[in-house]
This record gives C-alpha cells, sequence and structure tokens, in this order.
C-alpha cells in the first residue's frame, strides 16, 4: 500500500519540480528582461574602491558601488560624493575646492595618480579601481598621512629669507618681469603629492630622499631674485639623498595634474650646485 502510494506520489512530484523548473526559468527570464530595461534607461558603472579602517583593522579590501552615470556628475570626485552621500557614508577621502586648486582630493585612479576632482569618469570601460596615493601609510580609505610629505616641505624653508632690508624702507621688494617669468612652472604647484608618491626612488627612500615636489619648491626659492639665501639653500640640500637620489625617470612630470615637471627643476638645482648660484 505504501509503495503504490511511493508509486502514485512519483509523477506528482516530478510534475511539480518541471513546474517549479519552469517558473524559476521564467523568473530568471523576467529577470534578465528587467536588468536589460533598467541598464538601457541607466548607465551603470562599477567603482571599486579600496577601503581600511584602524577600527576594524583586519586585511584592506576593494569594495564595489554601482553607480547610474546618468544621475551622476561627470568626474571621479562626483561619484565618490554620490556614494558617500546616497550609499555608503562611512567611505572616506579628502577633498575642498572641488576644482584641482587644494590639492586634497589626490588618489590612485585606475593605475594612475591624479586629482579626482579633475578626472574625469570614463564611461566607456567597465570598472574603475580608486586606490590611496601609492606608498603612503593609510589612516583610513582614501585619506594618507601626509606627515612626513609636510615635514619636508617645511625643511625647504618655503618662504622668501633676506639679508637686507628692502630698498624703500617699509615698501615690497620688487622683481622683474623677466625675474618673476622664472617662477612658472613652480609656484602652481598645489603640493597634491601625486609626484613624489609616483617617484619609485621617493618609494624606496621617502624619509632621506626630499621627493619631487618638495625639490620643485626649493628651487622655485633659490630661483627667486628676491631671495638672498640662495647659496645656503644650495648647500641645505647639497646631499647624497636628499637630492641626488633624483635619477631623471620622470615618472613625476607623468603624474602632476597641473602640468609641471619637477624632474626639470631638480635637474635645474643639480646644475646650480656644479654651477654655482650666480647662473640662476
Ligand atoms: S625625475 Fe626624479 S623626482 Fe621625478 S620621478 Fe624620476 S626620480 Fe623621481
Ligand atoms: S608638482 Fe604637481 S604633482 Fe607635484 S605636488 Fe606640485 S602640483 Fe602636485
Ligand atoms: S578637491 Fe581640491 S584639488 Fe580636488
Amino acid at each position: 500500500m505504501a509503495t503504490a502510494m511511493l508509486r502514485r506520489a512519483l509523477p506528482r512530484a516530478s510534475a511539480l519540480s518541471q513546474y517549479t523548473r519552469a517558473q524559476a526559468h521564467a523568473s530568471v527570464a523576467e529577470a534578465q528582461q528587467v536588468e536589460q530595461k533598467v541598464r538601457a534607461s541607466t548607465s551603470l558603472k562599477t567603482f571599486s574602491i579600496y577601503r581600511w579602517t584602524p577600527e576594524n583593522p583586519t586585511k584592506p579590501e576593494l569594495q564595489d558601488y554601482e553607480i547610474d552615470l546618468k544621475d551622476c556628475g561627470p568626474m571621479v570626485l562626483d561619484a565618490l560624493i554620490k556614494i558617500k552621500n546616497e550609499v555608503d557614508p562611512t567611505l572616506t577621502f579628502r577633498r575642498s575646492c572641488r576644482e584641482g586648486i587644494c590639492g586634497s582630493c589626490a588618489m590612485n585612479i585606475d593605475g594612475c595618480n591624479g586629482l579626482a576632482c579633475l578626472t574625469k569618469i570614463e564611461s566607456g570601460s567597465s570598472a574603475s579601481t580608486i586606490t590611496p596615493l601609492p606608498h603612503m601609510f593609510v589612516i583610513k580609505d582614501l585619506v594618507v598621512d601626509m606627515t612626513n610629505f609636510y615635514n619636508q616641505y617645511k625643511s625647504i624653508e618655503p618662504w622668501l629669507k633676506r639679508k637686507n632690508p628692502p630698498e624703500t624702507k617699509g615698501k615690497e621688494v620688487l622683481q622683474s618681469k623677466k625675474d618673476r617669468a622664472k617662477l612658472d612652472g613652480m609656484y602652481e604647484c598645489i603640493l597634491c603629492a601625486c609626484c613624489s608618491t609616483s617617484c619609485p626612488s621617493y618609494w624606496w627612500n621617502p624619509e632621506s630622499y626630499l621627493g619631487p615636489a618638495a625639490l620643485l619648491h626649493a628651487n622655485r626659492w633659490i630661483s627667486d631674485s628676491r631671495d638672498e639665501y640662495t647659496q645656503e639653500r644650495l648647500d641645505a640640500i647639497n646631499d647624497e639623498f636628499k637630492l641626488y637620489r633624483c635619477h631623471t625617470i620622470l615618472n613625476c612630470a607623468r603624474a602632476c595634474p597641473k602640468g609641471l615637471n619637477p624632474g626639470k627643476q631638480i635637474a635645474h638645482i643639480k646644475g646650480l650646485q656644479l654651477s654655482g648660484p650666480s647662473n640662476v
């Protein structure tokens, strides 16, 4: 009796599973149709973003976020702000001016250092990977510790130093247009650190080599006709590590979002070390 019941039950169970499978196929097809419709009406892009927090210091990981580019500004920073505002408020990054002036949104975008606010989202490619500036200690997510970088900048004494008062007491120290032009290509630096953190020499000697950004600023003051400490400035950096770790690979120039060429400025300093400060 029990066997008969089992026999009767079998075909019913098989029909049920066929029905369930058909239903499942139908729902997969429906889901695919819905997804196709959604994709046609949106423009989805995945951002894989580096995540790490000291509150849970496990291994860092890349977290994926999908953003509709039709509902987002054109720059990578727009996507980051959208994710933070609408998806995940714990995502941490620096930004301020949103127009390439403050230098705070520097990060590595798809393998290249750059400013998130000046980097356009690539709509064609599949996913974008965003990580912190390379070879820097991470404080949280995309925020890196800039202490060493700023200390190196401070070490080159980035301010006008005079031995004599201005010709006219209480007035500015004047400069010719020609002398002012010597500062072009240096004064524009926003200290974003994209150059230093793309420099292999800086990766291996981050504490002893000053790096392209600090050396560009050293040259900015060495080249300033109003500054009267040119020789002292040259002496202060005439060091095997501080200056001569630069091997003119020029990664720095490729990375600079302001189109500057720190490698060229470093070469100028090296030239002055040989020829003397009168050749500024
Ligand atoms: S040119 Fe000098 S500072 Fe620039 S990346 Fe190369 S080694 Fe670094
Ligand atoms: S030289 Fe360019 S990349 Fe380097 S800190 Fe200045 S602005 Fe940034
Ligand atoms: S937010 Fe200021 S440079 Fe990008």
